[in-house]
């Protein structure tokens, strides 16, 4: 088989699926499973192997992940879990299958587990000149004294380690020293872990899409998350109750209302941070656009959610063009590419 040739369908090439699952258990926090997926998204992805001649199995990430990699032996891993435990947890899958030698789909171990936590990620962007909030970072201890900082209020307040709008609550920002002080106790009493204290952007929101590698690389055109009640800061933000009752609070507009220059600044900025970390095959990044015109790096997620109808990677890329089925496939191609193995289609649907 030549090496860009489309795997002919009915292959035996089997693609794993590694993730975790929402399980429903009742814990201190309501958003303690958010970044976990629900099995209808496996079922997706299913769907469209299957569509696309491809053999999958099930690997959920637990204790026995490696057995069960060992056991069906996959040529491949579609891989979206976000792990167990732990600021390195969304790199357990990809270190354990570099143990065994399996290739696999996103980015490796080291990536992942910079990116999920944000103030180090913050730190390496500026070392690019990607404009983001200014900020402190504060262990969870008890805070003893006035905490002493240069940070202008008000500020957001944010798990360092977290994603899903995890403890991005409706009380996350804070207007003066007192307020903060009281934030932190209650997150580090709920989290148990560093805090990110950020100066709070107050301007509009824009999530950018990545897709493909090297000269390939693919970046989509900006949606604009667009809050409906600017009354109230706690619902212009993408908290944990925002994300889940999307409908009431947003609009998604995509592509982003932007001039010429701004969009260009934008994705240049998203490309930066894609490559600054190194990211594989796909990523989502976040930023706020200040009142000054500078767009400020948030986040980027090179494990965005690709939940079908509900998260944001799948809808931009749809706005862009793609729908979920070519989007998965896209994905775990880009990952084949780079591989080089042969990469995979969908069949064409008669018009
Ligand atoms: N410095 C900031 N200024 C303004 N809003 C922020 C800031 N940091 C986070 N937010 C808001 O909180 C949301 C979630 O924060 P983010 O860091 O992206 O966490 P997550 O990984 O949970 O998505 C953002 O989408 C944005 O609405
Ligand atoms: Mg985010």
């Amino acid at each position: 088989m030549e090496k860009d040739d489309p795997l002919p369908a009915a292959t035996a090439f089997t693609v794993g699926i590694a993730y975790n699952l929402k399980k429903g258990i009742a814990a201190a926090t309501e958003d303690a499973e958010a970044e976990y997926d629900s099995i209808e998204t496996i079922e997706a992805f299913e769907s469209v192997f299957a569509k696309a001649g491809l053999t999958s199995v099930r690997l959920e990430q637990d204790a026995h992940f490696m057995t069960k990699v060992m056991d069906a032996r996959p040529d491949f891993v579609f891989n979206i879990a976000e792990g167990i435990g732990g600021r390195s947890r969304e790199g357990q899958v990809p270190a354990m299958l570099d143990i065994l030698g399996i290739p696999y789909s996103g980015s490796d171990c080291t990536t992942l587990c910079v990116a999920l936590d944000k103030a180090l990620t913050k730190r390496i962007l500026r070392s690019y000149r990607v404009p983001t909030p200014a900020y402190l970072e504060l262990p969870p201890q008890p805070i003893t004294s006035q905490l002493r900082h240069r940070l202008r209020f008000p500020v957001i307040a944010k798990p360092s380690c977290e994603g899903s709008s995890k403890g991005i609550s409706d009380l996350a920002i804070a207007d003066n020293d007192h307020e903060l002080h009281q934030l932190l106790e209650r997150n580090f009493h709920l989290y148990g872990q560093t805090m990110l204290v950020e100066e709070y952007i107050a301007g509009r929101e824009f999530t950018v899409g990545l897709l493909g590698n090297g000269e390939e690389l693919r970046v989509f055109e900006p949606m604009e998350i667009c809050y409906l009640d600017q009354e109230h800061r706690e619902n212009s933000i993408y908290s944990f109750n925002v994300k889940k009752n999307y409908q009431q609070y947003v609009r998604y507009e995509c592509p982003a209302k932007l001039d010429k220059k701004a969009n260009s600044t934008l994705k240049k900025y998203a490309a930066t941070a894609f490559k600054a970390l190194h990211c594989r095959d796909f990523a989502r990044s976040d930023f706020r656009l200040a009142a000054d015109g500078i767009f400020h790096f948030i986040e980027i997620n090179p494990l965005p959610g690709l939940a079908p109808g509900y998260s944001d990677y799948p809808m931009l890329a749809a706005a862009n063009g793609l729908d979920y089925e070519h989007l998965v496939l896209a994905v775990l191609n880009a990952a084949l590419k780079r591989h080089g193995l042969p990469t995979a289609r969908l069949p064409e649907t008669p018009t």
